[in-house]
């Protein structure tokens, strides 16, 4: 009878009816049985129905905890793997050229050490010259201040981080990466749409090419200064375009934010798109941290 009240609540408490009726026990006894046997019943299957429901609840859970990154299981990962899942936020500006940004890339602290650092060799910025350009005639092109800096002149090994960083966002190596290039936009100085990659028509043969270059913003400009991109997906490519103008589309530095974007297309060759430049600077100043990366390790 034990066993059978326990099987569940219905079996239990109908089987105790039935036997009511055959047997000459007194009826408060009955009642006393039936009532345990219904309990019983109903307490076992309410532990069941607890089970069921926690058995589906885990899920939920789990993703939750995969939004945190915690319990996810890493993957079996190769030597020069990395052992955890990592996440670099990013956000793609523009396919034409090929543009993605990714917003606090770098720390206020580790910006606010790299301008620091940099102030102290402070030099006019200068331009890769072409067949009949001089440092005379090109003088208004640009006109920031900059220095150059690798990441292993960086006693502080901030540079170093963010190369790293800069390596695994992108794939590619940090061997194949200029040494950072350091600079600062005052009040009125700009930088006139250009290409970072060297056309072998216009600069000779190159030994090497500029594949993408990556800016981190070290400080925010209140106003102007934009990165600009006047030929996104196809934009001013009709009239005579001025070198000199702010247009197309434009990014607004953003301390500890990264622009990444590539100047050559996959085949190799140069992404007329690619082609940018620093909108004056009307309120503030601008800092900026460039790493150009090359095709070939850069010696
Ligand atoms: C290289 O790729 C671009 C973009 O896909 C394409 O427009 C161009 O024609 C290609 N050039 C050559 C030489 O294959």
């Amino acid at each position: 009878m034990k066993s059978k009240g326990k099987a569940g609540s219905l079996g239990g408490s109908s089987s105790c009816l039935w036997r009511s009726f055959g047997s000459k026990v007194g009826l408060p006894a009955v009642f006393l049985l039936c009532s345990f046997f219904f309990l019983t019943g109903l307490f076992g299957s309410l532990l069941l129905s607890q089970d069921v429901v926690s058995g589906v609840r885990p899920t939920p859970r789990r993703l939750e905890s995969m939004d945190e990154g915690a319990e996810f299981d890493p993957l079996p990962h190769g030597e020069t793997g990395e052992r955890s899942l990592t996440s670099i936020p990013f956000q793609i500006l523009s396919w034409k050229p090929r543009a993605v940004y990714f917003p606090n890339f770098a720390t206020v602290e580790q910006c606010q050490s790299i301008i620091k650092m940099a102030k102290a060799h402070l030099a006019p910025s200068t331009l890769a010259l072409r067949e009949g350009e001089t440092a005379e005639n090109t003088k208004g092109i640009r006109t920031s201040s900059g220095m150059f800096i690798s990441a292993s002149e960086d006693k502080t090994g901030i540079l170093e981080l963010i190369e790293e960083k800069i390596a695994r966002a992108t794939m590619i190596p940090r061997s194949h990466g200029e040494a950072f290039n350091i600079l600062r936009y005052e009040i009125g100085q700009r930088y006139n749409s250009h290409y970072d990659a060297f056309n072998p028509a216009e600069y000779g043969p190159q030994k090497s090419q500029r594949i993408a270059s990556f800016l981190l913003y070290l400080s925010s400009v209140e106003e102007g200064g934009e990165t600009m991109f006047p030929f996104e997906n196809g934009l001013n490519l009709d009239a005579n375009y001025d070198y000199r103008k702010c247009v197309g589309l434009k990014v607004k530095p953003r301390r500890g934010d990264g622009l990444l974007f590539y100047s050559l297309f996959p085949n190799g060759t140069i992404d007329s798109a690619s082609i940018h430049g620093s909108c004056p600077v009307i309120l503030g100043e601008k800092w900026v941290a460039t790493k150009w990366i090359r095709d070939e390790q850069d010696d």
